[in-house]
C-alpha cells in the first residue's frame, strides 16, 4: 500500500494507483475530460492536473501513478489557472453553439466550462474548415468534425472494446484530426453502427 496526501488529507491506496483513483478514494473529485479507465489513458486534454510538492510542473492525475510520502494539491490558484486555460484551449477548437447542439446539457466539456467558471475566451476560434467537416448525411451515424475535441476515446473504444478500428488521426501537426481510419469514407468502413464512439464521446 502507499501513502500519500491529498489536500492534506491522509490517503493509503494500492501500489500502481493513479493520483486521480487515490483522489475518489478520499472523496475529492478531480475534473477530468479525455480519461477512460484502461481504455484512454492518454493524458490529452490536461484538465486533470494537480500539483505536487517537489515537481516543478503540475502534472496530470489520470495517468501518473501515487508516490509514497507524496503531497497532492489538487485545487490551488496555479492549478484553477492552468485547468481554465486549458479548457479555454479546447474550447478555441469546438463549435460552441450550445444552444443548438443535440447534447446540450449532456456535454462534459460543457459541464466542467462552468464549473470552472470560464465565461468568455481569450484564444482565437480556430475550427476547421468546411471541406474537413463534410459527411455523408445518409449514413445513420453522424459525425460533427467541429465539435471533436480530439480526446481520442472514440478511436479508443472501437480499436479496444469493439475491434473494428473504424477511427484514426487524420493529417499531422495543428491540423490533426479524428477520422475514418485509412483514408477512407464511413460508408466503406466496417462501421455497424454500434454507437460505442457516441456513447463515449464527452461531447
Ligand atoms: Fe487526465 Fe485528460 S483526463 S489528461
Amino acid at each position: 500500500m502507499v501513502n500519500l496526501h491529498i489536500n492534506g488529507t491522509p490517503v493509503t491506496v494500492p501500489e500502481g494507483a493513479t493520483i486521480l483513483e487515490a483522489a475518489a478514494a478520499a472523496g475529492i473529485q478531480i475534473p477530468h475530460l479525455c480519461y477512460l479507465k484502461e481504455i484512454n489513458e492518454i493524458g490529452a486534454c490536461r484538465i486533470c492536473c494537480v500539483q505536487v510538492e517537489g515537481e516543478k510542473n503540475l502534472i496530470t492525475s489520470c495517468n501518473n501513478v501515487v508516490r509514497e510520502g507524496m503531497q497532492v494539491y489538487t485545487n490551488t490558484p496555479r492549478v484553477r489557472l492552468a485547468r481554465r486555460t486549458n479548457l479555454a484551449l479546447i474550447l478555441s477548437q469546438h463549435n460552441c453553439k450550445c444552444a443548438l447542439c443535440v447534447r446540450n446539457g449532456n456535454c462534459q466539456l460543457q459541464q466542467l466550462a462552468n464549473d470552472a467558471g470560464v465565461l468568455e475566451n481569450p484564444f482565437p476560434e480556430d475550427l476547421p474548415s468546411e471541406k474537413q467537416c463534410q459527411w455523408d448525411q445518409h449514413f445513420p451515424l453522424y459525425r460533427d468534425t467541429a465539435k471533436c475535441i480530439k480526446c481520442m476515446r472514440c478511436i479508443q473504444i472501437c480499436d479496444k472494446v469493439q475491434g473494428l478500428n473504424v477511427w484514426d488521426l487524420a493529417a499531422t501537426g495543428g491540423r490533426t484530426r479524428v477520422d475514418v481510419s485509412h483514408n477512407r469514407v464511413i460508408s466503406e468502413a466496417d462501421c455497424s453502427a454500434c454507437g460505442q464512439c457516441i456513447t463515449h464521446c464527452p461531447v
